[in-house]
């Protein structure tokens, strides 16, 4: 098994708990908001560790791979595929379904990496790709510091990843920051519903609306910016919504940097060049 069992350089501040907004409303001159704190990202990866096991199958049960399928499609990440050795990186990998969807879309060998934070989910991703006859790149490392160079990736995307974080537009940042210009990112986010709403309890995750997402994406300098909600199975119908844009063609230069995600970290530290 390829991975890189250790966490990059993960700066200090990504251990640090935020909060994120639950609900808010207003009764005469009070305004009330309800926040709650996110689980830090040692508890999480824990959680997802224990979770790995099943993981796989509960993704079968919840249809994900066929679910990514159309959005996928739709984002224009197959025809930007097109060319010879293109790359695509995967955020919050999992047990692989929105990289197999992507494989099974593709129908074309592309160079194939993920990352998560969790070791026990890089394993099941690990197999369950193999299994499909693609050789993935793992590593273990944070969505909010990737461990690439700038403009390595012709897709960069990641499903039920960002919801987790109290501040998404780091995560943003680092995937616009690897993408190409021309390149698409994709995610794809939990939406409010009712089972939005348990996962949200149980996960401590934003539920996720097409404006909020919209804005998300243009906050970090993307275009043609989609979103389209989506099916699951097992009776939780359009729980989730996936979301699309490109990186501006002109865009050469990283975006700008607030020094938190990229701090101390050069090109030569980054071990998975290509
Ligand atoms: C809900 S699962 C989704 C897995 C997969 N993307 C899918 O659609 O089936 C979220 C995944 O993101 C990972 N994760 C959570 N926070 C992360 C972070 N800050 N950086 C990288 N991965 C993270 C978890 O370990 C877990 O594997």
């Amino acid at each position: 098994m390829t991975i890189a069992n250790r966490i990059l350089s993960t700066p200090s501040t990504l251990g640090s708990q935020g909060s994120i907004p639950i609900a808010s409303g207003g009764f005469g001159s009070f305004e009330i908001a309800l926040r709650r704190r996110t689980r830090t990202a040692s508890d999480l990866a824990d959680m997802y560790d224990g979770a790995s096991k099943s993981w796989a199958q509960t993704s079968r049960r919840l249809g994900l791979e066929t679910a990514y399928s159309d959005p996928l499609i739709s984002s224009g990440a197959v025809e930007v595929l097109g060319k010879p050795s293109a790359h695509v990186l995967d955020c919050g990998i999992g047990s692989g379904s929105l990289s197999l969807a992507l494989a099974r879309v593709a129908q074309k060998p592309f160079d194939h990496h993920g990352i998560d934070t969790s070791s026990a989910m890089l394993a099941v991703a690990d197999a369950e790709l193999r299994r499909a006859a693609i050789v993935p790149q793992l590593h273990q490392a944070d969505v909010r510091a990737i461990p690439y160079p700038d403009l390595t990736f012709d897709v960069v995307m990641a499903a039920h990843v960002l919801e987790h974080l109290s501040e998404p537009h780091l995560a943003l940042r680092e995937m616009v920051r690897v993408l190409k210009p021309g390149g698409v990112l994709f995610a794809c986010m939990t939406r409010r519903s009712v089972f939005g709403t348990f996962v949200q309890l149980r996960w401590r995750t934003w539920t996720v609306s097409n404006q909020q997402g919209i804005a998300w994406l243009r906050e970090s300098g993307l275009t043609d910016l989609q979103a389209r909600p989506i099916e699951l199975g097992f009776g939780t119908g359009r729980a989730s919504t996936a979301f699309w844009a490109k990186k501006p063609l002109g865009a050469l230069d990283s975006p700008p940097n607030d020094g938190v995600a990229a701090r101390g970290r050069t090109v030569d530290d980054c071990p998975a060049q290509i």
